[in-house]
């Protein structure tokens, strides 16, 4: 397949490391090399896997990043305090098309998050019709009833101010005030809301997977670039 062809100034600027009228000086800067010839033309058109910078290749053209992401820290782009983007290296912050969170977690959950600068692709993993499966640990504030796991897999609970029950969920018991909930939903707080309608209170919300991928790996903060075939 013939590769696409894209202005280094423009590439560069739309993968967040310079602007377009900074490529000169970023082009001067660092040793930016195309088929390992140096570059400072900013209108050379160049292929994306060509191009590197001081030695290193591109960031990938089409994002995907899986984080543990740690409690306090926001999935948006402009609320106040620490936001889940500042986690990153700041030219992430500045691609084009942006990099957004696939769905969102509370600021007290942790666990898996995923990134992505590719629309299409988030679309397909947060709305309500992907069932991607999300596996969440829970630990309550009081001891469990007894009837949680059964209501929870019957697909009738209906959860307040919606219409449509809660698709059935699957409940294990770790001990009397921990469970693990496998949910295939992403609905406004969800998990908290499923045990509040269950006369209960989450203190603690861990995502141990989204989909395919987990962060039994990853330390608090820690992230990893997944292998995205666009
Ligand atoms: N359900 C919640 O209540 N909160 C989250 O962060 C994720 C799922």
């Amino acid at each position: 397949m013939k590769k696409s062809l894209k202005r280094i100034d423009a590439h560069l600027s739309s993968l967040g490391y310079c602007s377009r009228s900074e490529a000169k000086q970023f082009l001067k800067r660092f040793k930016v090399c195309v088929d390992g010839v140096r570059v400072f033309d900013v209108s050379k058109k160049v292929p994306h896997d060509v191009v590197r910078i001081e030695g290193e290749p591109l960031d990938p053209e089409a994002l995907l990043i899986l984080m543990h992401k740690p409690s306090g820290v926001i999935c948006s782009h402009d609320d106040a305090g620490v936001l889940i983007y500042s986690l990153l290296p700041e030219r992430f912050g500045r691609r084009n098309p942006k990099l957004s969170t696939v769905g969102r977690l509370d600021a007290d959950t942790t666990g898996a998050i995923l990134l992505t600068d590719n629309g299409t692709l988030n679309h397909q993993l947060s709305s309500p019709k992907s069932d991607v499966t999300k596996v969440y640990e829970v630990t309550l504030a009081q001891a469990l009833r007894g009837d949680e796991a059964a209501l929870f897999a019957s697909g009738t609970l209906m959860l307040n101010g919606e219409s449509k029950p809660l698709q059935p969920a699957h409940m294990e018991v770790m001990s009397s005030t921990q469970v693990r909930l496998e949910i295939s939903e992403g609905r406004y707080h969800q998990v908290k809301r499923m045990f509040g309608a269950v006369g209960n209170k989450v203190v603690a919300l861990h995502r141990v997977r989204f989909g395919v991928y987990d962060v039994e790996d990853l330390g608090l903060g820690e992230y990893r670039v997944l292998d995205f075939g666009v």
